[in-house]
């Protein structure tokens, strides 16, 4: 097992565009080298989903998935994926606001909207493309994983700050 640490918000190299990965069938070792380290270090860290640049990799690569989720416990399973160079369109406008959080930004929590109907398509480390049409949280943290890509935070995408803040603070008794 390999885990790394992860860049926190006010890293530079957080804010950068990651570069899209060419050739990819020729870097498959290498590939599947970084996407166990970032396998590895989300589930380590309890992470819902990972992308390159938290590990200080400037490569267009997320991975997500989990069976049991504790930082998400009402979440249901989602598959162990990897995508390289992944892109996603929204299947409709509608978008859910809901909460967010980021292992960049630890015990943080925020109400981020998101499109609610995406497909998503990217490639594994053999070159094959994949492609599926989801919804709910697992289309959330794509959008999430792939706006890391762009070197966007979810705080960027927070409308209103009222919903913005210390997870603990948000159960304390008023
Ligand atoms: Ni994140």
């Amino acid at each position: 097992m390999i885990v790394n640490s992860i860049l926190k918000m006010g890293n530079p190299n957080l804010i950068n565009v990651a570069k899209k990965v060419e050739n990819i069938s020729s870097h498959k070792t290498d590939l599947n080298e970084i996407i166990q380290k970032l396998f590895d270090t989300m589930k380590f860290f309890n992470g819902a989903g990972l992308a390159a640049p938290q590990i200080n990799i400037s490569k267009r690569i997320i991975v997500f998935g989990f069976d049991f989720n504790p930082r998400y416990p009402n979440e249901k399973p989602i598959p162990l994926t990897a995508l390289i160079n992944p892109t996603y369109i929204p299947l409709s406008e509608e978008k859910i606001e809901d909460w967010e959080g980021c292992l960049s930004l630890p015990q943080i929590r925020g109400k981020v909207p998101r499109y609610k109907y995406i497909e998503y398509k990217g490639y594994n480390a053999d070159g094959n493309l994949i492609s599926s049409v989801i919804e709910g949280f697992p289309a959330r943290i794509i959008q999430h994983e792939c706006d890391h890509l762009d070197g966007i935070l979810f705080p960027a995408r927070v409308l209103d700050f009222k919903y913005f803040g210390f997870e603990n603070e948000f159960h304390q008794k008023k």
